[in-house]
C-alpha cells in the first residue's frame, strides 16, 4: 500500500496572509478521499503543493515517508479547465502520447474515438477533452490522482460517465484519488470519506 502524506503544511501567496496553515492531510492508494470547503478556502491551492505545481510552501509531501523525486510526478493534477493546460498547437495525439501510449481498453472505457486523436484541443468539447486531460493522467507510473473540480463545468450525464470511468480505471491500477469539490453531494455518492478543509487547515 501507498500512503501520500502532507504534514505541517503552511502557504500564503502574499507572505503576511497565509492560505495554509499547518495542514496535514493523509491518504492511501486504495481509497477516493473526497476534499470539501468553500469556494477561496485554499482547495486548488493545496492541489497545487501535492503536485509540486507550487513549491514554495513549508512542510513536506511525502509518499510512503520518502520525498517525492523531480521527474515524473506520481501525483498527477488534474484541473478543471482541461483547454488551459493542453497546447492549443498540438493535436491530441501528441498531448497525450507525451504523457504515455495508453491502451484500446482505457480509451473504450473513457469512450475516447481514435478520430480524436488528429484534432486539436478547441476541435473537441469541454468533456471530450476532459476525458483526455484524465488519461494523460493516468500514465503507468500514476500512484495519486488529485481531481480538482474536474467535473464542475460539465452536463450532469457526462459528469456520470466521468467519475465511473475514472472511478472503475483507478480501482483496477490501485490509484488513491483526491475529489477536491464544493458540491458535497457529488462526494458524498462517489467517494468513501470525506476531509473538511476547515478541519485540516488550522488557520
Ligand atoms: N496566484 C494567486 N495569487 C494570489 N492569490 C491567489 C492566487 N491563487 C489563489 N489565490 C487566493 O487564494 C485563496 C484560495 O484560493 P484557491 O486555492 O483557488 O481556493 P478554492 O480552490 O478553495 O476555491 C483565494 O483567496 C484566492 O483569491
Ligand atoms: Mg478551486
Amino acid at each position: 500500500m501507498n500512503i501520500l502524506k502532507a504534514e505541517n503544511i503552511s502557504f500564503g501567496y502574499i507572505e503576511k496572509k497565509p492560505i495554509l496553515k499547518g495542514l496535514d492531510f493523509e491518504m492511501n492508494n486504495s481509497e477516493v478521499v473526497g476534499l470539501f470547503g468553500d469556494s477561496g478556502s485554499g482547495k486548488s491551492t493545496f492541489c497545487k503543493i501535492l503536485t509540486r505545481f507550487i513549491q514554495d510552501y513549508s512542510g513536506k509531501i511525502t509518499i510512503n515517508n520518502n520525498e517525492i523525486e523531480s521527474g515524473f510526478n506520481p501525483v498527477q493534477l488534474i484541473f478543471q479547465h482541461p483547454e488551459k493546460v493542453m497546447n492549443p498547437k498540438w493535436k491530441m495525439n501528441k498531448i497525450i502520447r507525451e504523457s504515455w501510449n495508453p491502451t484500446d481498453d482505457i480509451l473504450d472505457e473513457f469512450g475516447i474515438k481514435k478520430d480524436w486523436f488528429d484534432r486539436y484541443p478547441s476541435e473537441l468539447s469541454g468533456g471530450e477533452q476532459q476525458r483526455f486531460s484524465i488519461l494523460r493522467a493516468l500514465n503507468p507510473k500514476t500512484q495519486f490522482v488529485i481531481a480538482d473540480e474536474i467535473t464542475t463545468m460539465l452536463d450532469a450525464v457526462t459528469q456520470v460517465q466521468i467519475w465511473e470511468s475514472l472511478l472503475k480505471i483507478a480501482k483496477e491500477k490501485q490509484v488513491g484519488v483526491l475529489v477536491v469539490s464544493h458540491d458535497y453531494n457529488l462526494l458524498n455518492r462517489i467517494t468513501d470519506r470525506i476531509v473538511y478543509l476547515d478541519n485540516i487547515n488550522n488557520i
